[in-house]
């Protein structure tokens, strides 16, 4: 039996979709993600029925997408579904359009044609500050890592929380938590020049991963690395996907593909080729 909720008696009373959130101060601190979001009130109402209902809601939702740059046609009609808490790796040969994929799941790219829904909400809908918010409840460690050569370990992670104007002490616990997680603690006054690859690896996952996303996406996150760290980094993202984060990973590696029963979607040529 789904438990009575007072939220859903604020819908039927007529209230609208702020309202309601204005109202249930408790439920807004439950749903402290969506708010950042602006989400759409069926988006809110999908994690609503998940929340009393416990369905699964759809977290990445790909209709008819389509990406040309010039003449090439990097995606070609791509329809995915994602669930909330799902662990998927997404492979391909080179060129088959996995990184695109990922660019436009992260609102860094517009399709051509089509339309993808994060959590309810329409990228194409969206932009400008909007879409930055949102951009915030999506982790993004790049294959390349883009750190700020010029900043340390510590404020190359801690970065990513001061845009959301937490106060100072909170950012540097969180950001103190995080690169002990990723066991780079002791690394926080070094550049990244002055690190390993599988170091500047672990910085770009902590930077991906301090503000709890809903969704960590990740590109060939193990490209350049010896088979123990891949283990270990493949470790962390087991742990953050434990803690209910979405995880969407592209990847070559076909070490990884063969561990567990993840599912794994294959791209050729820009389209879905086949599932496992
Ligand atoms: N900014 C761009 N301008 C022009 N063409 C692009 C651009 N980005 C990607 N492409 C083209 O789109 C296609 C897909 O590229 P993408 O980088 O998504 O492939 P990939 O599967 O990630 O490859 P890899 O495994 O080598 O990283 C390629 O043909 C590429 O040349
Ligand atoms: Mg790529």
């Amino acid at each position: 039996m789904i438990p009575e909720d007072p939220l859903a008696t604020l819908f039927q009373c007529g209230n609208t979709f702020l309202d309601v959130l204005r109202t249930a101060q408790v439920d807004a601190a439950r749903f402290r993600n969506m708010f950042q979001l602006r989400v759409s009130e069926r988006g809110y109402e999908r994690l609503h029925n998940k929340e009393f209902s416990k369905q699964a809601i759809c977290m990445i939702q790909l209709f008819h997408l389509y990406k040309n740059f010039g003449p090439s046609l990097a995606l070609n009609d791509i329809n995915l579904k994602i669930d909330e808490g799902e662990f998927v790796f997404i492979t391909g040969p080179s060129g088959a359009g996995k990184t695109t994929l990922l660019r436009m799941i992260f609102g860094e790219e517009r399709p051509t044609s089509g339309n993808i829904l994060i959590n309810g909400v329409n990228l194409n809908r969206i932009k400008g500050s909007k879409l930055a918010l949102l951009r915030r409840n999506i982790g993004f460690v790049f294959q390349d890592f883009k750190l700020l050569p010029k900043k340390t370990v510590f404020e190359n992670v801690s970065l990513a929380l001061e845009v959301t104007g937490e106060p100072y002490p909170f950012i540097r616990k969180k950001t103190h938590r995080t690169l002990r997680l990723v066991g780079l603690d002791h690394k926080k006054i070094s550049y990244p020049l002055q690190l390993s690859g599988g170091e500047q690896q672990r910085v770009a996952i902590a930077r991906a991963i301090i503000q709890s996303p809903l969704i960590l996406i990740a590109d060939e996150p193990t490209g350049n690395l010896d088979p123990d760290l891949t283990r270990d980094i493949m470790d962390l993202f087991r742990c953050v996907h434990s803690k209910g984060t979405t995880v969407v990973i592209a990847t070559h590696n076909r070490e990884l593909l063969k561990e567990g029963a993840q599912r794994t979607i294959f791209l050729n040529h820009g389209r879905v080729a086949g599932e496992k």
